[in-house]
């Protein structure tokens, strides 16, 4: 009961941590990154890591019509450097990710469950995986302009994600399948050069560790490997307390009255749950 309890009171997700990443990071060093700023060497890095990731990500989207990447202290920071630099409204689906509206609110685009309104003329912040319930859904339709949120990639099997057509922006982080969310590691692809992010690049004005980082952890797993590894543990979960898997590996979700609070979307009585406090993975 008690834990019942401990993951309905949970209105946030706790990113799972691994001894085994845990040791991987003991292998990075700071001064491998105590590099002189312009001379290349940052730069050198990050091409590696932007072509690798290209990719590691290739089975679930396709980034070649994004030709610019830059790195950002995870999606927090790609939505900063969206919103500081972008004038245009911009509309979200209830239950999203809220940190965009908490830097300046957008308009909700559901009127009901599965049933929206989408502006052809404002931007749709959209997160695929969904921060709603951690699952993947199609988004082929939509034909606003989209920055799309990836965070989710990474806790989550290979599926396809098809980028709407007017997508201006892709964001990824590595916060949530390897718990690096203290180390602040994500990569933004656009179509355009981005109008803070591509200064900065040119001044190779990166967090250059982050990016070692980063490398480290696709040179260590497949994009689908702690899904893999953690997936059984996730099942075993849901059979216990009742509750229908996410596709994320730590999420799950329920209808059940007693997750009540734990509700994102006022027209479906799914109620999205952290699995975290129930185990160690
Ligand atoms: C959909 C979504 N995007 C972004 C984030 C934040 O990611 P980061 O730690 O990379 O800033 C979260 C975290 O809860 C999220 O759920």
């Amino acid at each position: 009961m008690e834990k019942k309890r401990q993951i309905r009171n949970n209105r946030w997700v706790d990113v799972p941590m691994t001894n085994d990443v845990w040791h991987l990071l003991k292998e990075q060093r700071m001064s491998d990154t105590y590099y002189k700023r312009g001379d290349g060497q940052a730069t050198r890095d990050l091409d590696w890591v932007e072509a690798t990731h290209r990719n590691w990500v290739h089975e679930i989207i396709d980034l070649s019509e994004f030709p610019y990447c830059y790195f950002v202290n995870g999606t927090t920071d790609a939505i900063h450097h969206w919103l500081l630099t972008d004038d245009r409204e911009y509309q979200h689906y209830q239950g999203e990710y809220e940190y965009p509206q908490m830097i300046r609110p957008g308009h909700e685009a559901c009127v009901g469950y599965k049933d929206s309104v989408i502006d052809p003329d404002k931007v749709l912040y959209v997160s695929v995986p969904s921060g709603c319930d951690g699952n993947y859904f199609d988004l082929e339709d939509v034909d606003c302009p989209v920055i799309l949120d990836c965070t989710y990639v990474s806790t989550t099997n290979i599926q396809r994600i098809n980028p709407p057509k007017n997508t201006e922006q892709v964001f990824f982080s590595f916060s949530k399948g390897f718990g690096l969310v203290g180390q602040r590691l994500g990569l933004v692809y656009t179509k355009e050069p981005h109008k803070t992010l591509h200064t900065l690049k040119e001044f190779e004005n990166w967090n250059y560790g982050g990016v070692k980082t980063i490398d480290l952890i696709m040179s260590n797993y497949s994009v689908d490997d702690m899904w893999n590894t953690h997936k059984d543990k996730q099942l075993e979960l849901c059979d216990e307390y009742n509750l229908i898997p996410s596709d994320c590996f730590f999420l799950a979700n329920s209808s059940d009255e007693y997750y009540k609070r734990r509700r994102r979307m006022k027209f479906n009585d799914s109620a999205r749950l952290c699995l975290t406090p129930l185990t160690t993975w």
